[in-house]
């Protein structure tokens, strides 16, 4: 989607072709693979809101804690004169802390592809922060887009991606993503990262198949949405939801698994499911501060500091741009 959308209603659209066209290239592929962004649909939301609240789900809550600890240190780091420029909408309770601790911002960039989600928060925020300049940006994030301009005195850029989302990406897109904050930021910038530490397999594994099935539910909502948005007739209950540990590759992997030999129509094409075959849904990278820092320092971005919690379940990174 293009970074100007000013109407809901094209971003809307688009939002559905785009949507649709990665259905199909997805499912075409011999390893079947549906990208993990689409889960976020109203349902979807919902959901994940549930999962924060699980007690095997550990993130959100560890990330929390920390940001409650040491915000003051974060806002201080990040500097005064700061655009604090925030990839995703900034509705979560850990922006607010943040923007608590900020000293002296020059203006808050919540940057999102939904226009209602961004929109609304935009509006709580404003209010909330009534002496803050809050610019909400409509835009996908890991692509190029234009930062507006602040009216209050700004000496640099920062920014701040929570919630351990660029696990979501591979390797190489990570890497891009850091590239793409470096030149957006250019020099004096920082960012300030949320990530998911690596440690015990079962803790690990019982995060991503919780005894309530909150997750799978999570997970087999993406064939719903298929249903409801694409003319789709999936059966949902002839899949099921599976999260496995990659030792390897250090991340955790997420399956909606066909339980039968079938075949489902999507917009008018077919697609066959054989008994046991899978759909990889996403991607969940864990990292040591070290292994992050690496992939960073590639990107131009140097750690400055890091915040963990006592079990070091997640760590919270400021990195600034090597001049
Ligand atoms: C929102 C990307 C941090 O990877 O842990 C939660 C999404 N998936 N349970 C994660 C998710 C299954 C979550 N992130």
């Amino acid at each position: 989607m293009s970074s100007s959308s000013t109407s809901s209603d094209s971003a809307v659209v688009s939002e559905i072709e785009e949507f649709a066209a990665d259905v199909a290239a997805g499912l075409s592929r011999a390893a079947k693979t549906l990208p993990s962004k689409y889960f976020y649909d109203q349902r979807g939301s919902q959901l994940f809101d549930q999962i924060c609240e699980l007690p095997e789900y550990y993130p959100t809550r560890t990330e929390l804690g920390i940001m409650q600890q040491y915000a003051d240190e974060m806002g201080r780091q990040i500097g005064s004169g700061a655009m604090v420029i925030e990839f995703g909408s900034g509705s979560s309770v850990k922006t607010r802390i943040l923007l608590d601790h900020l000293v002296d911002p020059a203006a808050y960039v919540p940057v999102d592809v939904s226009y209602e989600h961004l929109h609304a928060t935009a509006r709580q925020l404003t209010k909330a922060y009534p002496g803050l300049d809050i610019l909400p940006v409509c835009a996908d994030f890991t692509r190029p887009f234009d930062l507006p301009a602040a009216s209050q005195l700004e000496t640099h850029d920062a920014v701040y991606f929570p919630g351990s989302t660029i696990g979501n990406f591979e390797q190489a897109d990570a890497l891009g993503l850091l590239e793409h904050i470096v030149s957006l930021c250019g020099s004096g910038g920082g960012l300030l990262v949320g990530i998911d530490l690596q440690k015990d397999v079962d803790v690990l594994e019982a995060a991503y198949n919780d005894a309530q099935g909150v997750t799978a539910e999570f997970n087999l909502n993406l064939l719903h949405r298929i249903n409801r948005q694409l003319e789709g007739d999936v059966q949902v209950d002839q899949f099921r939801h599976q999260a496995v540990y990659n030792h390897e590759i250090g991340r955790i992997e997420m399956y909606l698994i066909s339980k039968v030999d079938q075949a489902a129509t999507i917009r008018g094409d077919q697609y066959t499911f054989a008994a046991g075959e899978r759909i990889c849904t996403e991607y969940s990278h864990k990292y040591t501060v070290e292994s992050f820092a690496k992939m960073a320092e590639s990107a131009g971005l140097t750690l400055r500091r890091q915040w963990l919690d006592d079990e070091e379940y997640f760590a919270v990174l400021h990195l600034a741009l090597l001049d």
